[in-house]
């Protein structure tokens, strides 16, 4: 069987081709346009998409090999997303499905995300937690098997991936800012100032980065023009050190919980050095199963929906022609 994957719900344009024996491609093509205004400019986003959905597809197809004819099934992202964005790829698969008489599937971006850890090898053995860590997504989930999830914490504010964003336009590093702060922090001293690892009061698994977010702020507007110059770099790193114990630290306290020893982290921020080493030494004192996946299916990619596809496919669960995008769509 060979499912084509389609993703275009924010600002990569990414078709990837799944078979039985493997991933065969996943082109990546991440929109430029939107670094002068320093975030996504969701009407460029779709008309960037309209650019480059057919390249992207055709590159993709070449990649593997394969021509239209050989595929079984489509697979795309229908939410949560920018509706615009969305748009794009669904009808182009829609498109795909009606044409070439294949099988079409909407994927929940969010479930394709967890399916990242499942595109080589056979992923984390069930029931595992995973820790979705993007830009707009900051969830703790239960999986008791792929395709059966229960949230067991999310965000009350800012999603991770957003508070890293905030963050860097207020040190003016640059967009996309999760990068520009993970490379900042290499060249800072994360012992310059302590800023709050927050925990909600209650017991709940929930994340907040909203006090984070302004004792950052705060303490920018405290520094002069030159002392904010010299401590750029020691600021990301505080910052960096701060969010990542967080993310760590419920982790955690869910895994004991529910006495569960495998984690599996997917989305954007899980490409970030830190936290990456920090889950890999975590995992070690604590005897835990860490899957994380390699930084290129940690952000947006086609390879995670058609490995979800996939999934759906084998299950004979497939998706009425008249699926509509749904931009607020949740686990
Ligand atoms: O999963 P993703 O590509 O898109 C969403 O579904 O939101 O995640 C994008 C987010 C952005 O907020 C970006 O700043 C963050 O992932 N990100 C990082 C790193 N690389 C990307 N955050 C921290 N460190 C990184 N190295
Ligand atoms: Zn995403």
């Amino acid at each position: 069987m060979i499912v084509l994957g389609i993703e275009t719900s924010c600002d990569e344009t990414s078709a990837a081709v799944m078979s039985d024996s493997g991933l065969l491609s996943n082109e990546i093509s991440s929109q430029l346009v939107h670094v002068k205004y320093g975030g996504v400019v969701p009407e460029l986003a779709s008309r960037a998409h309209i650019e480059l959905i057919v390249p992207v597809v055709k590159a993709a197809l070449a990649g593997a090999r394969i021509d239209f004819s050989q595929l079984d099934a489509v697979a795309v992202t229908y939410g949560p997303g920018l509706v615009g964005s969305i748009l794009v790829g669904l009808n182009f698969a829609k498109a795909m499905a009606l044409s070439l008489n294949i099988h079409f599937i909407g994927i929940n971006h969010i479930e394709g995300h967890i399916f990242a850890n499942f595109v080589h090898g056979s992923g984390p053995p069930s029931p595992f937690i995973t820790l979705i860590v993007s830009g707009g997504h900051t969830q703790l989930v239960l999986v008791q098997e792929p395709g059966q999830y229960q949230i067991l914490g999310s965000t009350k504010d800012d999603a991770a991936g957003e508070a890293f964003d905030k963050v860097s336009k207020m040190l003016e590093l640059g967009y996309p800012g999760g990068p520009a702060i993970d490379k900042a922090a290499n060249e800072g001293d994360s012992t310059y100032i302590e800023f709050p690892r927050t925990r909600l009061k209650d017991e709940s698994f929930d994340f907040s980065f909203s006090g984070l977010k302004t004792a950052v702020l705060y303490h920018i507007k405290s520094l002069a023009p030159e002392q904010l110059q010299a401590h750029r770099a020691d600021i990301a790193a505080c910052f960096q050190d701060a969010a990542t114990d967080a993310l760590i630290q419920q982790t955690l306290r869910a895994l004991a919980h529910h006495k569960i020893d495998t984690i599996a982290v997917v989305g954007g921020v899980a490409r970030n050095s830190l936290l990456r080493k920090k889950l890999a030494r975590t995992s070690d004192e604590n005897s835990l199963n860490l899957f994380i996946p390699e930084p290129i299916l940690c952000t947006d990619n086609a390879a995670m929906i058609a490995r979800a596809g996939y999934f759906h496919v084998l299950k004979n669960e497939f998706s009425p022609l008249t699926l509509s995008p749904m931009p607020s769509l949740k686990l």
